[in-house]
């Protein structure tokens, strides 16, 4: 028997480096039901030659455990190293692991890992297959972009991963060339449901809410990952439309997170906060200022300015079918 996928609903936040760190990623999973914001993934954890100590995999993880489970995401080319370290992050607590073989950063292609093995299914299917074995019942997924220059080997890449084992295959539609451009061609998701048996989760091009059902309806795809979506506005797993104070609160908490919880300094914090601002939807927070608040270089100012905004009316947690409890949200990690 394949190991069981412990993803709770049908919608994924994508591994993202310098992004889904445990501060972004517990406030966005707290926002969401268990239902409907399915798991979500740690950045890219880079394994070279050594396995990884438990402590750098229990930071990745950070310190909370959710209703929905968050999977580590390792990334390199040395099958013995990964596998010891798949095997070291369920020790730390990681529900599943992801391997990802998308990564187009030079760093990666160097180390001939990420979208490198993209040119190399034998070696991507090892890859799976070590830490398959090294895992036992603990789901390993792969995440692979559609090629490296070009589409034509994508039903090669995914029979790969599925012969090597993966629970899940994750496709980020865009090849290595395309890099994050606008096109994402969402038959290639169609493509890889057609070519192997296993659940497949689509990727790219997710920009609003009703786009998740509708790439699920066009592709066949089982789940579906945002990336950047969710970066402009957290809420595009429900689709509900928060208040500018709801938003203004969000980044405030944000901060505070990444100071009290990730160590950072009131720069850090304010340059993380502008990382978001560049793009921000939520709540029309931004929509006429976004240039003089992503020149703003006093944290002070801006946080000021958060705490200002976040005093309006703030939107309740939805009801009904998509209510949670606290319990269902977030469970502290002892
Ligand atoms: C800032 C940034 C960092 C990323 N880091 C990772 C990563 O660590 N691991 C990974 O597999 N993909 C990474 N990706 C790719 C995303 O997971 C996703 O596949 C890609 O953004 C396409 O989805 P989207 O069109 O919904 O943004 C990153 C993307 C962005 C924009």
């Amino acid at each position: 028997m394949p190991p069981i996928l412990p993803f709770t609903g049908p919608w994924l936040l994508a591994p993202m480096e310098g992004v889904t760190e445990p501060s972004f990623r517990d406030l966005v999973l707290e926002l969401h039901s268990p239902r409907v914001l399915g798991g979500a993934f740690t950045e890219f954890v880079r394994v070279v030659s050594q396995p990884l100590p438990a402590r750098s995999l229990r930071q990745a993880l950070g310190p909370r455990r959710h209703g929905a489970p968050v999977g580590l995401q390792l990334m390199g080319a040395d099958p013995a190293a990964l596998a010891e370290t798949a095997r070291r992050a369920v020790e730390a607590g990681a529900p599943l692991v992801d391997l990802n073989f998308g990564c187009p950063s030079r760093g990666a292609l160097r180390g001939c890992a990420g979208s490198a093995l993209l040119e190399d299914p034998a070696s991507l299917e090892q890859i799976v297959r070590v830490c398959v074995d090294a895992l036992g019942n603990v789901p390993v997924t792969a995440k692979i972009r559609a090629g490296g220059e070009d589409d034509a080997r994508l039903e090669e890449l995914a029979r790969a991963a599925q012969a090597g084992g993966a629970s899940l295959l994750t496709l980020h539609c865009r090849t290595r060339a395309e890099g994050y451009g606008d096109c994402a061609d969402w038959r290639r998701i169609a493509r890889t449901v057609a070519a192997v048996s296993i659940p497949v989760c689509g990727n790219g091009g997710v920009e609003r809410h009703e786009d998740l059902e509708k790439m699920r309806a066009e592709t066949g795809c089982h789940l579906v990952m945002v990336g950047r979506a969710a970066l402009s506005d957290p809420w595009v797993f429900s689709g509900q439309q928060v208040s500018r104070a709801t938003s203004a609160r969000f980044l405030l908490d944000y901060a505070e997170r990444l100071r009290t919880e990730g160590g950072a300094s009131d720069g850090q914090a304010l340059a993380r906060v502008k990382q978001l601002l560049r793009s921000w939807r939520a709540g029309s927070l931004v929509d006429a200022q976004r240039e003089r608040w992503l020149r703003e270089r006093d944290p002070a100012r801006m946080f000021a300015w958060l705490r200002e905004q976040s005093t309006g009316p703030t939107t309740p947690p939805r009801t009904g079918s998509e209510a949670y409890t606290p319990a269902e949200r977030t469970r502290s990690h002892a």
